[in-house]
């Protein structure tokens, strides 16, 4: 059995990671807009991980005999300047996210829940992969500037990620 206050605190990861998805999605959108296609297959890329981040606590409630709870997703804040800007944004939420994982498995100790610290450890090395992934982004931005055709050599870069990166 699972403890209320964890699967209470659970169900509010699972909506932190669904907030997620919907906000790489918007990006996605972003990027489509101004034709860069690369920028904005990463983006649905992490949208996709973002949901499959929520669906691994969701699974885990449930395997445990708790009771998922969803909850609302607000609309995304979406709205950069420039591909620097927006980088800026999702390296300021992956950081908030893993304070949250790390607020999570501090629970999870407290709690003497050692299933749920067994899963956090995953994505405890997971948030260190994506602030890594999103912060080198964000310094290519800022060497190459966003002229003409670093922008765009980045763009084709970014057009071959595959799903498993
Ligand atoms: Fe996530
Ligand atoms: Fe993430």
């Amino acid at each position: 059995m699972i403890k209320q206050k964890v699967q209470d605190e659970i169900n509010d990861q699972i909506q932190a990671e669904f907030q997620s998805a919907w906000l790489y999605l918007g990006f996605a959108a972003w990027f489509e807009a101004k034709n860069l296609d690369g920028f904005a297959h990463w983006m649905r890329l992490q949208w996709q991980e973002e949901q499959e981040h929520g669906m691994k606590f969701y699974d885990h409630i449930l395997r445990r005999g708790g009771e998922v709870e969803l909850q609302d997703i607000d609309k995304p804040s979406v709205t950069a300047e420039n591909a620097t800007e927006v980088f800026e944004k999702v390296l300021d939420h992956e950081r908030y996210i893993t304070k949250r994982i790390h607020s999570l498995y501090d629970l999870a100790k407290e709690e003497d829940d050692y299933p749920l610290q067994t899963l956090l450890h995953w994505f405890i090395d997971e948030q260190v992969e994506e602030e890594e992934n999103t912060s080198a982004i964000l310094e290519r931005l800022e060497m190459i500037g966003e002229e003409g055709t670093s922008l765009y050599m980045l763009d084709r870069e970014l057009a071959k990620r595959d799903d498993d990166s």
